[in-house]
């Protein structure tokens, strides 16, 4: 028997001929799909993904209707793996949630246990959510850079996307760690904040997007890039021989120009991040790591609060590339 209401809030998208509808609904206990876990959710995010499940030309929704929310945060109200016990908090991000499977924008969530990552002290589920899909790749992102040698004094490193959801969580933890960190931005009044949250130097979105030579002077010991389109070929082109570019994403685009010169002429390495699929051991290493040593500055001071009925606002500015900081979805019982 679920511990899960026979009914709850969600926020449902629904496509109907080619548009969506959007908007909060009640929704059926038993309409949610099988697993260990239920969640009563107290907080979810805002991920550029979850904007493009709610648009009919994003290419993301595999189920229709469909719960969006790629990631979420509360409180275990019933488990039948004795590895996650009832109260304990946790989070569940990636694998098919808010995609082929009901996500996180919902009252209560059933997810199985595989998926369950139970969050150590030190780390709240507000806090968790702050960090949210897109801080969770940022910390994938600067670790696959450390494995292969990256150290604060290796020289300085560049942020894209910088007052986005990966970029600025990027930005947050290399400050932490003690490194000279860079940021892109299309943002001018961004600046001050990305400043303030560790940025020792800034160059515009414009400087990095114009056309340039197949190799430019060495000039970066690594680099976190979200963007792609015309940035990841810029960055390509002035890393420092041996160094690497952590790539997550396309928010400038997705086709890719570049020549093979970086790669042949200064050994420069293309690190392609994929946290949907980390597997789950890993992933549980990560957020153990995030509420240490990886823990991002100002932790969950850069956020946008909303409830589920203010989500229409965020899911189409994400789109839009006018993020600043990170959204956090407000659910039923949020409290922690
Ligand atoms: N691989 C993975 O596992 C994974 C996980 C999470 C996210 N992602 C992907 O990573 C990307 C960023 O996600 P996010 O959550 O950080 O999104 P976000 O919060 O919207 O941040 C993206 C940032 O990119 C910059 N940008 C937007 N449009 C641009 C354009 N046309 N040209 C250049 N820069 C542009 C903007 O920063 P500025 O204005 O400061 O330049 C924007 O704030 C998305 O493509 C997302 O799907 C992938």
């Amino acid at each position: 028997m679920s511990a899960i209401p026979a009914s709850f809030r969600a926020y449902v998208a629904e496509k109907v001929d080619d548009r969506v509808e959007r908007g909060v609904r009640t929704f059926a206990e038993a309409d949610l799909p099988p697993g260990e876990v239920e969640i009563r959710v107290a907080w979810s995010s805002v991920n550029y993904k979850d904007g493009l499940a709610t648009r009919a030309d994003g290419r993301v929704a595999r189920i229709n209707p469909l719960v969006p929310g790629i990631d979420l945060a509360g409180e275990v109200v019933s488990s039948t793996d004795r590895s996650i016990p009832r109260g304990a908090t946790v989070v569940a991000h990636g694998y098919e949630l808010g995609v082929s499977r009901h996500g996180g924008y919902a009252d209560y969530q059933r997810v199985p246990a595989g998926w369950v990552v139970p969050l150590v002290a030190g780390l709240s589920a507000r806090e968790a959510m702050a960090i949210g899909t897109a801080g969770f790749t940022a910390a994938m992102s600067v670790v696959a850079l450390e494995d292969r040698g990256l150290q604060p004094d290796s020289g300085p490193v560049l942020v894209t996307g910088a007052s986005g959801g990966v970029g600025g969580t990027a930005l947050a933890i290399l400050a932490a760690r003690g490194y000279e960190v860079w940021a892109v931005t299309g943002k001018d009044d961004e600046v001050p904040r990305l400043r303030q949250l560790g940025a020792s130097g800034i160059l515009t979105r414009d400087e990095v997007t114009a056309p340039g030579r197949p190799l430019e002077s060495e000039r970066w010991a690594g680099a976190v890039d979200a963007v792609g389109g015309a940035t990841l070929p810029y960055v390509l082109r002035t890393l420092r021989t041996g160094a690497a570019v952590a790539s997550s994403g396309n928010a400038g685009g997705a086709a890719l120009e570049t020549t093979v010169f970086p790669f042949i002429l200064r050994g420069v390495a293309l690190l392609g991040m994929d946290s949907v699929n980390m597997p789950i051991g890993r992933r549980r290493e990560l957020w153990d790591r995030l509420a240490t040593d990886l823990r991002p500055a100002e932790l969950g001071v850069h956020v946008t609060e909303v409830g589920l009925d203010e989500l229409d606002g965020p899911l189409d500015a994400i789109v839009a590339g006018s993020a600043r900081g990170r959204w956090l979805v407000r659910l039923g019982r949020a409290d922690g």
